[in-house]
């Protein structure tokens, strides 16, 4: 009898719980309310990691802006009767041109982490990047991905060589589609809102963020009760796996390899046959490198406008990346994705598809699984209608001529 009564009570408890969470993505209308959700729920050095950029976040800022100045000139009288949003990758089809970018430690916003994103993006029909910092493992992501699902793995490259040929080994084994390398991080950027804080990965529940937890009771306990967040993919590894709590900078100068270059791109083809991305291309310079070195695509990205301040915003650099090398290889526009009005901005001006990294992880924060499946059909719903008012019934429609570009 009281066992019976014990498991009514939790399931009446899960129940409110989901009710709660409900009401919340109710209420969230768009990304900024995702922010605000993330914002109040999250420890102010989790959420700041998340939200912050490097130096004076200029072009964290800017990336927002570049999009928000950008112009559609819509046509009209084009028979929007059917708008299809799918669109093709890779070479795979996908739902619409969106990718969730990797992101670094997501089990600090939510303790389900990378499996609550790569269930949402395989509902959603887009691809999932898992990051080299995941907290979540190769292998974890590969098992809770239900068939067809699209899994691509972003590579750091660790001074020890032999740890990034063993992950691109499981990614081959675990079935992941492509390799994401990143290109912008031969050193961390400051970012000065972690330096205030000293803020660590893991987080330290200690006497300096004691209040901070007290203040994010529902967060406390989710950290607190949930198995202890580990760099996933390295877990028992020499290059510490975050059983000690350590700043990231510290971690990424002691471990990644500014040495990084061309020579690695090749060295990287070499051992993995399926598709290329390099991510944080930043010139036209640079992207015909990467077209002559033979990849299949690059993501144009500054990573989300934390590592060089001053940087250029993506969005800005599209039309002449496009027009030197869009007819080589595939290009991704990543960072200041806010809404689908931008995705079908970036697609206009000839991006094969957007990546977007803060919005997952607000969304997780938010309201974890559901939080993210709010924010993907959120996305989703607005490309759909941004299309039909621009009109333009499949994403092939989209051309430049749909935008006009602030004269700078
Ligand atoms: C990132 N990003 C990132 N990129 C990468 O290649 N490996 C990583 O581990 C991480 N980690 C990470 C953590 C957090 C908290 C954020 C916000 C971002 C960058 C990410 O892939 C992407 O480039 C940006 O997030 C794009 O900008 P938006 O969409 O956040 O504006
Ligand atoms: C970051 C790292 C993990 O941006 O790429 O925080």
């Amino acid at each position: 009898m009281g066992m019976l009564r014990t498991l009514r009570s939790v399931v009446r408890l899960r129940r409110s719980e989901l009710d709660r969470t409900a009401r919340r993505l109710r209420g969230a209308a768009n990304l900024d309310d995702l922010r605000r959700l993330a914002k109040k729920r999250l420890p102010g050095g989790v959420f700041d990691y998340i939200d912050g950029g490097a130096e004076d976040e200029l072009t964290l800022d800017r990336n927002v802006r570049s999009f928000r100045e950008a112009e559609f000139r819509p046509r009209v009288l084009r028979d929007m009767g059917a708008v299809d949003t799918s669109s093709m990758l890779l070479g795979r089809p996908l739902a619409f041109p969106f990718v969730t970018a990797p992101t670094g430690f997501p089990r600090i916003a939510d303790p389900e982490g990378e499996l609550a994103v790569v269930r949402a993006a395989a509902r959603a029909g887009v691809p999932f990047t898992l990051s080299t910092m995941g907290t979540r493992s190769i292998e974890e992501c590969a098992e809770v991905a239900p068939e067809g699902a699209r899994l691509w793995f972003q590579v750091y490259t660790w001074r020890d060589r032999s740890l990034v040929q063993e992950m691109v080994e499981r990614s081959a084994a675990a079935g992941y589609e492509a390799l994401v390398l990143t290109v912008d991080t031969a050193v961390l950027g400051r970012r000065e809102r972690d330096v205030r804080r000293g803020f660590t990965l893991p987080p330290e529940i200690g006497p300096g963020t004691f209040l901070d937890g007290m203040l994010h009771p529902g967060w406390t306990w989710r950290f607190l009760r949930s198995e202890p967040i580990r760099f996933s993919n390295v877990v028992g590894s020499s290059v510490g796996d975050g059983s000690d709590a350590v700043s990231l900078a510290e971690y990424m100068t002691t471990q990644f390899d500014p040495g990084l270059s061309w020579r690695d791109v090749e060295w990287l083809q070499s051992i993995w046959d399926g598709p290329i991305v390099l991510k944080g291309i930043q010139t036209v310079a640079d992207a015909r490198l990467a077209a002559d070195a033979g990849v299949a695509a690059i993501a144009l990205s500054n990573h989300g406008g934390r590592q060089l301040d001053g940087a250029p915003a993506p969005f800005d650099l599209l039309p002449e990346v496009v027009d030197a090398v869009g007819h080589r290889l595939e290009v991704i526009c990543d960072g200041g994705v806010r809404r689908g009005s931008d995705v079908v901005k970036a697609c206009a001006l000839g991006a094969a598809a957007v990546m977007a990294g803060r919005a997952h992880l607000y969304a997780l924060g938010a309201a974890g699984e559901r939080g993210v499946d709010h924010m993907l059909e959120f996305m989703q719903a607005g490309t759909a209608r941004t299309m039909a008012l621009c009109g333009a019934a499949t994403v092939a429609d989209l051309d430049p001529t749909l935008v006009r570009l602030p004269s700078r």
